[in-house]
């Protein structure tokens, strides 16, 4: 299947594609990882996109599009989108990429979420320095204060976290992303899910979609 979750941030989006990917096996494609890669391996890409996530705006369209492009390559089978598309150029040019193989988005799902929450939850995210295992001071603590359950390795928070900053995405967001809800909801290709629910009734949710999908098809 190819799957777009769609959502702002703190939406839950990098959490539930997590859980998805690994009970489905759908390669999980998430932009926002992908730059903080190339981030931290101080590759050109990483020098050049990384005021864009400092500030909270968006990368341009050509250089996330040509990155998402070379990944599909990989997925001829489908994928979960995690992160993009995060505009409409985007959105389109997804579309275009895979008109030329012959195929479409199966599904969008698009986590809401109430803005106050959203600060909440972002301003109390840690995630994994080596795995990226995510973590929240709030909702879910790891068993060693600081430390990843999964491997150990000291935990952080993203420098895009601070509340300020968290603001702005959402702005960003406002702006420049929740069109594409009307975007796929005219391709009918578009489920709404209450992403302020617990981590597991959320994934309840997101499989019951999934599975109905595929019993579809
Ligand atoms: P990106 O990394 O994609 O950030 P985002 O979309 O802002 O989303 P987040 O990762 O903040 O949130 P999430 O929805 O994944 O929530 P999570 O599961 O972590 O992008 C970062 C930057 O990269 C952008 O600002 C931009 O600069 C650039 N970029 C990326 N893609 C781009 C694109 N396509 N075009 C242009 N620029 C792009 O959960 C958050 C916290 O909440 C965690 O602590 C988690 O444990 C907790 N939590 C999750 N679910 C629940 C729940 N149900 N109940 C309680 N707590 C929960």
């Amino acid at each position: 299947m190819r799957i777009v979750l769609l959502g702002c941030p703190g939406a839950g989006k990098g959490t539930q594609s997590k859980i998805l990917s690994e009970r489905y096996g759908f390669p999980h494609i998430a932009t926002g990882d992908l730059f903080r890669a190339e981030i931290t391996a101080g590759s050109v890409l990483g020098l050049q996109v990384a005021g864009y996530l400092k500030s909270g705006t968006l990368v341009p369209d050509a250089v996330v599009v040509e990155m998402v492009a070379g990944k599909l390559q990989g997925c001829p089978d489908g994928f979960l989108l995690d992160g993009f598309p995060r505009t409409l150029e985007q959105a389109q040019a997804l579309d275009k990429l895979l008109r030329q193989e012959g195929s479409q988005i199966d599904m969008v799902m698009h986590l809401h979420m109430r803005e106050e929450e959203v600060v909440r939850r972002l301003t109390g995210r840690r995630s994994c320095s080596s795995c990226g295992a995510l973590y929240n001071v709030v909702s879910h603590l790891p068993r060693v204060d600081g430390k990843c359950d999964h491997c150990g390795a000291d935990l952080i928070q993203r420098d895009d976290d601070g509340s300020a900053i968290v603001r702005k995405r959402l702005m960003v967001y406002e702006d420049l992303t929740r069109p594409l809800v009307a975007y796929y909801r005219a391709a009918n290709v578009f489920r709404e899910l209450d992403g302020g629910r617990p981590v597991e009734e959320v994934t309840l949710a997101l499989m019951a979609v999934i599975d109905g999908a595929r019993v579809r098809s």
